[in-house]
């Protein structure tokens, strides 16, 4: 059940913060939600620098740069926003270990740490930027913590032509690998990609909907997701692989 939003879209900022006017369970997660997403666009940034030594064709090279600049930017407007309540980028990195290591890190660590190649791009473009989308579309650009929803629609625009980049990269892997090849990619990235979301029904969710930090459950935009997918991969001949129901998701 979704509960009572508590703040509306914009309606907090840092001195609500000092002043005591939320009760300081907000803030707490308010910072734990601001490092997860700070953590993401700087993972997701560095698997774009690390694109420019594996991928191969120089014309896709302008595009990963690109890219990179502009999610080491997400990164910096997010770390910013923690800043200004007294969090360092350090300390919220550290703050991060364990989600770290949990799946729904998996598809950002794996694109910094792990990813080779215009394959691993494609996919890990469509797990982490078209997700993000997602995200940033529909939790954090209605935020209620307006440093959040304002980074938000900054990010958002270059998210847009993020996903572009990835259905494009779709289409060219499609005619270049054939759609069997794609097809066994996804197998391997659609899980990452699913589990991205984070898990379904949790506390720490529940806690960002009453506080207006998000408005839909990680379950609901995962959904969406598979649904935006499938049609977008149905148009060029590709099924999506079936995935085990619970979190985390595996390929069946
Ligand atoms: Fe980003
Ligand atoms: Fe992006």
């Amino acid at each position: 059940m979704r509960p009572k939003r508590l703040y509306g879209v914009g309606e907090l900022g840092p001195s609500d913060l000092r002043s005591g006017r939320v009760e300081p369970h907000y803030e707490k997660v308010l910072v734990r939600l601001l490092s997860a997403h700070a953590m993401a666009e700087k993972l997701t940034a560095l698997g774009y620098q690390r694109a420019l030594g594996t991928v191969a064709d120089p014309s896709l090279h302008p595009v990963i740069k690109k890219n990179f600049a502009e999610e080491r930017r997400h990164a910096r407007l997010v770390y910013r926003a923690l800043e200004e309540i007294g969090v360092s980028e350090s300390a919220a990195d550290r703050a991060m270990v364990r989600l770290l290591k949990s799946p729904s890190f998996e598809a950002p660590r794996y694109f910094a740490e792990r990813a080779e190649g215009e394959t691993d791009l494609l996919m890990a473009s469509l797990a982490l930027d078209a997700t993000g989308l997602l995200m940033i579309g529909i939790n954090y650009k209605e935020s209620s913590y307006a440093p959040h929803a304002r980074a938000a629609e900054i990010i958002l625009e270059e998210e847009a032509e993020h996903d572009e980049f990835a259905t494009e990269l779709l289409g060219r892997a499609v005619e270049s690998l054939g759609r069997d090849k794609v097809a066994e990619a996804l197998r391997q990235w659609l899980p990452r990609a699913v589990n991205f979301f984070g898990p379904p029904g949790t506390g720490f969710t529940y806690d960002c909907l009453r506080y207006g930090l998000k408005s839909r459950d990680n379950q609901e935009l995962a959904e969406l997701f598979l649904t935006m997918l499938e049609r977008r991969a149905g148009q060029l001949g590709v099924e999506l692989p079936a995935l085990t129901s619970g979190y985390p998701h595996a390929a069946a």
